[in-house]
């Protein structure tokens, strides 16, 4: 009998990622949810198991830790039912760059990016070679805003739109799907770091994730559920390759030709 395929969700105790977990489990996927926290991962478990009768299993990971990489990208190359990685745990620091430390800088980095490139490298092999499987790799509107003094997080969300669109690129071809969702401000436990009166104006997360299914579904490359016209997105991706087109030249420009 036909089966759908298992769905690994990081970040799956809270937010978008237990949102995720949840839709999926209505789609009839059996799961496999990671993330530290193992009462929030064992309390969703159990209600998805009673509401829709899927199996699901808890891999408690610290995803900054090599230990909770380590046991992640294990279970990726094993678990040959895991047919579509959702890369969703984030995390962001309060403060400015001069104001934040290097360690919680550093492990931002390797929450929010390293983890994404080594789960997804980790799963994608396999996938190749099988000819399907999907990885959602969840980005943010912020790799648009540098100038918004979220630097190392817009930093790292660049690297996962960036990330996303390269692996389309060279594995769309051999039936991997790889889809960035670029999500904006959307009412989860991340806000929490900013006081209630100065956070922005919020989207449900059941409507964030909806949408973000509906890009999945149509297979779109990069789902922005925030963005009303779709034009913006196109007009930026034909500049950026024109730009790109203009760069196979063999002299510098004019404007850097000092006057002899
Ligand atoms: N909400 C927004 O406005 C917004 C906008 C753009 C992009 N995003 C992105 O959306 C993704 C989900 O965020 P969210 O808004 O749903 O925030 P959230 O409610 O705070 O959820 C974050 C999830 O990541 C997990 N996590 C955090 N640190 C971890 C670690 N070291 N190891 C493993 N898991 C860890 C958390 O679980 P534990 O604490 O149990 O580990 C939680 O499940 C993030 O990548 C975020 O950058 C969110």
């Amino acid at each position: 009998m036909f089966s759908k395929s298992k769905v690994l969700i990081t970040g799956a105790s809270t937010g978008i990622g237990a949102t995720y977990a949840q839709r999926f489990a209505e789609r009839g996927h059996d799961l496999v949810l990671v993330a530290r926290s193992v009462d929030k991962l064992e309390a969703n478990a159990a209600e998805l198991r009673q509401k829709t009768g899927v199996s699901v299993d808890i891999l408690p990971a610290d995803l900054t830790t090599e230990a909770g990489l380590h046991a992640v990208e294990a279970r990726l190359r094993d678990d040959a039912s895991i047919g579509i990685l959702v890369n969703n745990a984030g995390s962001n620091v309060g403060g400015t760059f001069v104001t934040q430390s290097i360690d919680d800088l550093t492990n931002l980095v390797t929450l929010n990016a390293t983890s994404v490139l080594r789960l997804s490298h980790a799963v994608a092999p396999r996938f190749a070679e099988k000819g399907e499987g999907s990885i959602i790799n969840i980005s943010s509107a912020l790799a648009f805003a540098p100038e918004w003094q979220t630097s190392v997080y817009t930093a790292t969300k660049s690297f996962v739109l960036l990330l996303s669109q390269s692996l389309q690129a060279e594995l769309g071809p051999k039936g991997v799907y790889v889809q960035a969702v670029l999500p904006a401000a959307t009412r989860t436990e991340i806000w929490n770091f900013v006081d209630e009166d100065k956070r922005p104006p919020l989207m449900e997360v059941s409507e964030l994730v909806d949408a973000a299914l509906v890009g999945f579904d149509r297979r779109e490359a990069v789902t922005i559920p925030h963005l009303h016209d779709e034009l913006r997105w196109q007009t930026l991706e034909t500049v950026r390759q024109a730009l790109l087109q203009d760069t196979g030249h063999t002299t510098a420009a004019s404007r850097y030709l000092e006057a002899k």
